[in-house]
């Protein structure tokens, strides 16, 4: 027998999304509960979704570990600093990330008891009439009512028919607790999740080739980033093979096989470790019950309108489960947005200045459109870029590579894109950020104070450059 408990507002999923309209919704006064699936590697609920428990804060901490080990082997002797060979402890970097994954994910739970939202661990269906009913762990069920229900249910790692995940073969959940460093990884496809996890074990030493369908790198960065970026990515020795079509995998005792065909005709390669990283798909199997009304589209995403409603009273959805890109921070927006819009505050999202970042070495970021994006809608545009090498803070920190390009209208200044590749560019393109939001132009960022020597001078000057008066190289 299943009680039924009232609330203004249910979210089904703890994840980015799904926490940030919880606690942004008892921030506002409404009684809110959320309802989340996920046990942590301890088996108890671990709130936080991909992002906190197997996404982006355990992969941020082995690219740390892993280029802190890199950097001794290829960047301490610039600097004069020897030592004897360095070694890897795998197993303490593993559990550096899971005590790190462990403290945030407590804070999530500790931030809901701290604004009063109501937290229930297990699976939540929502039913017809704003009812979710949630099987907990425990076997009991429980039913909620919400006002309002949010339903921010995440998404799943794509499983490809013929490399099915288990012990040899991976998605980023498996690649994360590796418990040695793979002699060889092969990964199937190269984007955000494949680029990072492959640099985490290609630093450690791992030979990782990385097999990509299109036959374009980074299709959807800008053309001469994506270029620098291969550039030194083949330096680092990713092997980093384009337009494959992988066809088939087996597990044998010397390893994974992949076949895939690419312009040469068919080929093999034999690996220890297998990451399949080819994008991943709304986790919305099951979610809904018969008659609901919310609607599915044909790859699983809830059918939403530009402010995350459903079209059915009181039901929204937002984050990695509807259209747009599958990030935690356009997550955090919607679902702030949403309970903003459920008190009756204008909450909105501008997803034209949404960040993107790869946290490879070097980082790339943008936001805003690219010059191939321009071209091709016609839109008038000047360009200006600036190297790290012409830059003194980066070749202070042994560190000149890369540069920043901004691109901004030809007639208004207005700024359009802001496209990097070099180090720390993950905080840097919110400049560009910043500027588009308050619909900045070139010259308004070209006068702007920066400090010096920092890096956010290769912004300044690439500002400059617009209008070709970028002072520390020749325009
Ligand atoms: P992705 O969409 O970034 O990249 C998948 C790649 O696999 C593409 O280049 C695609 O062309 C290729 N591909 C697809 N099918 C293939 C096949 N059969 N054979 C060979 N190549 C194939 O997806 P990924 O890396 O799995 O990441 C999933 C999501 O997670 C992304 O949408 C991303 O937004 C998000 N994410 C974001 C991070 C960040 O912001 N730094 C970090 C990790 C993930």
């Amino acid at each position: 027998m299943s009680d039924q408990q009232q609330f203004d507002v249910v979210v089904i999923g703890g994840g980015p999304a799904g926490y940030h309209a919880a606690i942004r919704a008892a921030q506002l006064g409404l009684k809110t509960a959320c309802v989340d699936a996920a046990l942590g590697k301890d088996g108890k609920p671990a709130l936080g979704g991909t992002c906190l428990r197997v996404g982006c804060i355990p992969s941020k901490a082995l690219l740390d570990s892993s280029r802190q080990f890199w950097n001794m082997g290829h960047i301490f002797g610039e600097h004069g600093i020897g030592f004897d060979k360095p070694s890897i402890d795998v197993k303490k970097m593993v559990a550096r990330k899971d005590g790190i994954v462990k403290q945030f994910t407590g804070g999530i739970a500790a931030l809901f008891k701290a604004n009063k939202v109501a937290a229930f661990y297990g699976y939540g269906q929502l039913q017809p009439g704003n009812i979710v009913r949630v099987k907990q762990h425990d076997g009991s069920e429980v039913e909620l009512h919400g006002t309002n229900v949010i339903i921010a249910a995440g998404s799943d790692s794509i499983e490809l028919p013929f490399a099915k995940f288990g012990e040899h073969i991976v998605d980023n959940v498996g690649a994360l607790d590796f418990d040695k460093v793979p002699k060889r990884l092969g990964v199937i496809g190269a984007g955000v999740i494949g680029l990072e996890l492959g640099s985490v074990w290609n630093r450690l030493g791992a030979q990782v080739t990385v097999l990509e369908g299109l036959p374009n790198f980074l299709a959807a960065a800008d053309a001469e980033v994506a270029k620098v970026a291969a550039r030194e990515f083949k330096k680092q020795g990713l092997d980093i093979r384009l337009g494959c079509k992988v066809s088939n995998t087996e597990v044998k005792k010397d390893g994974v096989h992949v076949f895939y065909t690419d312009d040469k005709g068919e080929q093999e390669i034999v690996v220890d470790k297998l990451l399949v990283s080819v994008g991943r798909r709304a986790a919305t199997k099951g979610l809904l019950a018969d008659g609901t009304g919310v609607q599915l589209d044909p790859r699983g995403f809830v059918v939403v309108d530009d402010h995350c409603h459903t079209g059915v009273d009181g039901i929204w959805a937002i984050g990695d489960c509807v259209r747009g890109p599958m990030l935690a921070h356009k997550g955090f927006e919607e679902g702030i947005a949403v309970a903003e819009l459920i008190a009756g505050l204008p909450g909105h999202v501008n997803y034209d200045t949404i960040p993107w970042v790869i946290y490879t070495e070097p980082e790339i970021a943008w936001v805003g459109k690219t010059e191939e994006q321009l071209k091709a809608e016609g839109i008038p545009y000047k360009s200006g870029s600036f190297p790290f090498a012409a830059v003194g803070r980066a070749v202070a920190m042994a560190e000149p590579i890369g540069f920043v390009k901004v691109l901004a209208h030809a007639d208004t200044d207005r700024i359009l894109g802001m496209h990097l590749v070099g180090p720390n560019v993950s905080e840097l393109v919110h400049e560009g950020v910043l500027s588009m939001e308050f619909k900045g132009s070139a010259d308004d960022l070209a006068r702007i104070c920066h400090a010096h020597p920092s890096l956010s001078e290769a912004v300044h000057d690439a500002a400059m450059a617009v209008h070709k008066r970028a002072i520390h190289k020749a325009n």
